[in-house]
């Protein structure tokens, strides 16, 4: 079987926040199709990954190449552009719009992305609140919205930060029905995630991240067999 293609490669990628010093030489690979996380403690640099990828931190250095397009030096704009779309931690919903509105607020940045009907069949719980305002959604309901929105720009690649934090566990099991149905409709999925049991069920490997490097690759057929390893990673 051919090698799958690396989509995005990470290379000794720095970070810096001001004169803070966050990520020192990240280096990690995606390969097209897969669920990749980043596991690792709080204040690690996680979401500092995901924000260095996109261009949204002041400072950065190294490589990060998508579908081989070198994307330090591009703006956030362009890196989007390439395929790229970011879901935050802090989901990002806009309070006095509509589910609908928050809907079609992303500009579609190329072509391929999934209509609006296609998104609404997946998330057949947005269409029932289409007219309710983003602050009478409950947390599971946003973060669905937040993961919605990205789906009609186009990207190939989404950046999902801990998707699942706060959520009931019969929400975080539905969402993890969505990143597997994400997944089989070929989406590339880089995800940061606390939870690694959760985490065990969507995705293809796991990069173990402390003090701003990566420390460790563990494929998810081998987890199990090395769960006491990442625990001690994890501090738990
Ligand atoms: N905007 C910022 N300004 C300065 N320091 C920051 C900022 N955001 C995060 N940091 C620091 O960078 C480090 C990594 O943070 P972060 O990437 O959010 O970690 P994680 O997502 O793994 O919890 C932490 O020490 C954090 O305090
Ligand atoms: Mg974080």
């Amino acid at each position: 079987m051919a090698e799958p293609e690396i989509l995005l490669s990470v290379r000794d990628l720095h970070a810096h926040y001001g004169e803070s010093h966050v990520l020192h030489g990240m280096s990690f690979d995606v390969p097209r199709g897969e669920v990749v996380t980043l596991l690792g403690r709080n204040g690690v640099g996680k979401t500092t990954t995901m924000r260095s990828i996109m261009g949204i931190v002041g400072k950065r250095a190294g490589s990060v190449k998508y579908q081989g397009t070198e994307t330090i030096g591009l703006s956030s704009n362009r890196i989007a552009r390439l395929g790229l779309a970011f879901c935050p931690e802090e989901r990002g919903i806009f309070s006095s719009l509509s589910v609908k509105e928050n809907m079609v607020l992303p500009p579609v940045i190329k072509p391929g992305g999934l209509s609006l009907d296609e998104v609404y069949q997946l998330f057949p719980r947005l269409l029932e609140r289409g007219s309710s305002q983003g602050t009478k959604l409950s947390g599971g309901e946003q973060q669905m919205l937040a993961i919605a929105r990205i789906l009609r720009t186009g990207a190939d690649m989404l950046l999902l930060d801990e998707p699942t934090e706060g959520l009931a566990p019969v929400i975080v099991q539905h969402i993890g029905d969505i990143i597997r149905t994400l997944r089989e409709k070929g989406f590339t999925i880089l995800l940061v995630e606390q939870n690694f049991h959760f985490a065990a069920t969507v995705a293809d490997r796991h990069y173990v991240v402390e003090h701003g490097q990566v420390i460790d690759m563990i494929p998810n057929e081998s987890l199990a067999a090395n769960m006491d390893k990442l625990k001690s990673y994890l501090g738990v």
